[in-house]
């Protein structure tokens, strides 16, 4: 059974609260969150200040996922917003091993995301220390994006590579998930998905978002 965090990225930023509302209501596991600095990727989303109003009006672990240069230097300010769980990339920081450390010193949940052409024994000597894996499966930037097919072979070789150390790292991947490739990508050992416009491109977002939950349970 796989998870579901829904990103708000694809979300109607003028309803947040409501949109949140519908999602917690469908049984969403947690709230992903793409922020964004227009740097690491070409695009600019919202910051620690919008993330800790939104934690008031919802109860969900809150997953954000920093698509930021050098997160190290912000990673108070996500704590103090109410991140449960911090992910960064890899390619953004220069001393990896630090900014995990000092993302759990803050007692919360620390994980390292990978773009799709990063390889995975960027891991080798950290992955005991994390809490999550987050594997691009487009290219991140942007929502609605088609998942990138290669990264099911990335999928599989780090589902050994955890279970083999008998680690309790959730992984996960993001982008381009559907509800027609969800249950295969859930079997090849995913444990939360996060899909943006698949959930708050539906009419019915409570609805998609239970559909979603069945079919990766
Ligand atoms: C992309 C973001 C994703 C995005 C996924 O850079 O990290 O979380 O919202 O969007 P979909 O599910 O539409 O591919
Ligand atoms: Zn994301």
């Amino acid at each position: 059974m796989a998870g579901l965090a829904p990103s708000l990225l694809s979300a109607d930023f003028a309803e947040l609260k409501e949109e949140i509302r519908k999602v917690e209501e469908g049984g969403a596991d947690f709230l992903h969150l793409d922020v964004m600095d227009g740097n690491f990727v070409p695009n600019i989303t919202f910051g620690p200040p919008v993330i800790k109003s939104l934690r008031k009006v919802s109860t969900l672990p809150f997953d954000v996922h920093l698509m930021i240069d050098r997160p190290e230097r912000y990673i108070g300010d996500f704590v103090n917003a109410g991140a449960d769980i911090l992910t960064v990339h890899a390619e953004a920081t220069i001393h990896l091993n630090r900014t995990i450390q000092a993302i759990k010193s803050e007692g919360i949940k620390a994980g390292v995301s990978l773009n799709p052409s990063t390889p995975l024994n960027v891991l080798d000597y950290v992955l005991e220390d994390l809490d999550l894996v987050l594997i691009m499966t487009v290219n991140p930037g942007f929502g609605g994006q088609s998942f990138i097919k290669a990264m099911e072979d990335k999928i599989r070789t780090l589902r050994k590579m955890i279970d083999e150390k008998n680690l309790d790292v959730i992984l996960e991947i993001d982008g381009g998930v559907n509800l027609e490739n969800a249950k295969h990508l859930k079997e090849l050992g995913v444990d939360m998905i996060v899909a943006g416009s698949a959930v708050f491109g539906a009419e019915d977002i409570t609805a998609r978002t239970q559909e979603f939950k069945k079919i990766i349970e």
